[in-house]
């Protein structure tokens, strides 16, 4: 079986995206935020789901009744499953009881199941992979969700699946991501731009080029102007005082809708508020016209009837672009977020 996980209340709608996904087979709520199907899991289209935090794909149901006893599971797949000499990394999780609870046990069974393989496969904790960078082809997963203390699911994702699945299983635990804060950023929106700057496993570069479309108040030129990049920001209203008076920024009073780069960019980030149609149109025309190199977009719902606009984004970025990305940031409130590189540009910088 497959499961996803999802946010408090993206049941529905990651439910629904099953069903378009996965014709003909059922989508299960097993408990909230976690759903399960039978149907397979793509590996030549890379599966794009927007309302899966995470995945856990070709999951068991296990029982143990003990920290050892998980422990012991763990190394036994570990040692059957898992390529000899690649790298892998390991996701324990609760997933029951209030917010923390069984984050304890969680640790106790990674150290228990560590010390394992310390005194029984040395080779394998040496391979034992902590970053929470993109995975890449070599790269395996292993998860483990508890959904009680004595019961979870085990999933064990041989590479490359975790890479051919990058769309909708990621490197970090549950697929979260701690919601950043900058007191002297001008606003909350900060944190939907560095979380997609993790996800993507990117940061802006000093003298690359970014233009912002809908920028005001200017907390992602902020980011920007901070990595060392250079800004175009655009927008009917001018930003903080201060981003406005920096060299690096140019500031153009206008419709964001209309702008056209003199020469391809860097990085396209639009953040503005608009109808979820228009800012799917926008990132597609970005990337058929190959303005940017890379993308940053949020688009915005009004209403649920809003979430099935991300399906041409679904069916035309694949052709579009080597990479990209398109989810429910945990940062994100009513919107989803948009991001990757267009293709064609090779590893040249432009602008
Ligand atoms: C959510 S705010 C952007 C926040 C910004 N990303 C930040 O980090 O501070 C949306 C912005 O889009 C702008 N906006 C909406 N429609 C626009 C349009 N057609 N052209 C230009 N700006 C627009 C609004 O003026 C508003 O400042």
């Amino acid at each position: 079986m497959n499961l996803f996980l999802t946010a408090p209340g993206d049941e529905p709608f990651l439910c629904d995206e099953l069903k378009r996904t996965f014709v003909g087979a059922e989508a299960e709520l097993l408990a909230p935020g976690l759903l399960r199907t039978e149907g397979a899991l793509q590996t030549t289209a890379p599966l794009t789901l927007a309302f899966a935090r995470q995945s856990l794909p070709n999951a068991e149901a296990l029982s143990a009744a003990s920290i050892r006893e998980w422990s012991e599971r763990l190394f036994s797949v570990a040692t059957t499953q898992l390529p000899e000499g690649q790298p892998w990394r390991l996701h324990i999780a609760p997933h029951y009881g209030a917010d923390g609870a069984g984050g304890n046990r969680a640790g106790f069974i990674r150290e228990a199941f560590l010390e394992l393989l310390r005194k029984k496969r040395r080779h394998l904790l040496r391979a034992l992979d902590v970053a929470e960078t993109p995975f890449c082809e070599s790269t395996s997963l292993v998860q483990l969700l508890l959904t009680a203390p004595t019961t979870g699911f085990l999933s064990v994702a041989a590479a490359p699946l975790p890479w051919q699945l990058r769309r909708c299983v990621w490197p970090f635990v549950k697929g979260e991501l701690p919601v950043a804060s900058d007191k002297a950023a001008p606003s909350r929106a900060f944190a939907k731009l560095v979380e997609a700057e993790q996800r993507l496993g990117l940061r802006f570069a000093a003298d690359e080029t970014c233009v912002d479309l809908g920028a005001c108040p200017g907390s992602w030129s902020y980011v920007a102007l901070n990595r060392g990049a250079r800004v175009i920001a655009v927008d009917r209203s001018p930003l903080r005082q201060d981003l406005m008076a920096n060299p690096r920024l140019t500031f153009q009073q206008g419709d964001a809708f209309k702008f056209t780069p003199e020469a391809p960019v860097d990085w396209l980030l639009c953040d503005v508020i608009a109808a979820p149609e228009r800012s799917v149109e926008l990132v597609l025309d970005w990337a058929r016209q190959r303005r940017c190199r890379r993308f940053i977009v949020t688009i915005k719902f009004k209403g649920d009837g809003d979430y099935g606009k991300l399906e041409p984004l679904k069916r035309d970025l694949p052709s579009l672009c080597e990479e990209f990305f398109l989810t429910r940031l945990c940062a994100n409130k009513n919107e989803a977020c948009v991001a990757g590189t267009v293709a064609g540009f090779g590893n040249s910088t432009t602008a």
